[in-house]
């Protein structure tokens, strides 16, 4: 099944939880919370405080993203705050097989991101032990940036990894995901698809209508 998991980083936090009851009503499948260190990324966005806070208002699945330098330093942290799946990039856990341990012991589901420029064979020992793989298909750091087109033969290829290591996981797509191209990445095999922009921008509900129509070709 295609889920989609809109990225909060667009929203407008004015009127945030409005907007998150509106995702909700609409049936996105996942609420997907980008954490930025300002240190394994340029920007500073926000943290355990606001994810606690939407947590009392929402029943969606909390996909939190951690761009954050050794996030083993905060897993226990965000669990707290009511994350149901933590996402740690590979470039900045020095021990990712015992980052990704501990996300399991809290109970929780664990990803592991790589940056466009990584490759897929940084997941061989590893991805048995996880449920997603998040392929970045932008440098992490801002939203509204544009998709880099040699990712989508990565998402092929991580697909195919993902049958030949008989891995059940899911493949999870983000950054410069519209309408307009995210027949791309459904091709690809990706099917956790992550907007920021193209689901705030305009009319929410409509957007995730749209996105909506788009999965169920698949
Ligand atoms: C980028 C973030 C993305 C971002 C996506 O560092 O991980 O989740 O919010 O935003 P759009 O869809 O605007 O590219
Ligand atoms: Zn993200």
């Amino acid at each position: 099944m295609i889920k989609l998991a809109p990225s909060i980083l667009a929203s407008d936090f004015n009127i945030l939880g409005e907007q998150i009851r509106q995702i909700e009503n609409a049936k996105a499948e996942y609420l997907h919370i980008d954490v930025m260190d300002g240190s394994f990324v340029p920007s500073i966005s926000f943290g355990m405080p606001l994810i606690a806070s939407i947590r009392k208002n929402s029943k969606l699945i909390f996909d939190v993203h951690l761009m954050v330098e050794e996030p083993i330093r905060y897993i226990k942290d965000f669990k707290e705050a009511g994350a149901d799946i933590i996402t740690v990039h590979t470039e900045a856990c020095t021990h990712l097989h015992r980052t990704i341990s501990l996300i399991k012991e809290n109970g929780l589901k664990a990803g592991v991101a790589l940056n466009p420029s990584t490759p897929l064979n940084s997941l061989e020992y590893i991805i048995r032990d996880l449920d997603m793989v998040l392929i970045m298909t932008v440098n992490p750091g801002f939203g509204g940036q544009s998709l880099i087109p040699a990712t989508l033969s990565k998402i092929k290829d991580m697909k195919e990894m993902a049958i030949r290591t008989e891995a059940s996981i899911d493949i999870e797509v983000d950054g410069g995901i519209m309408i307009s191209n995210v027949d791309q990445v459904l091709q690809a095999g990706a099917n956790v698809i992550v907007s920021g922009t193209s689901v705030f921008n305009g009319d929410i509900t409509q957007n995730i209508v749209e996105f909506k129509k788009k999965f169920q070709q698949y």
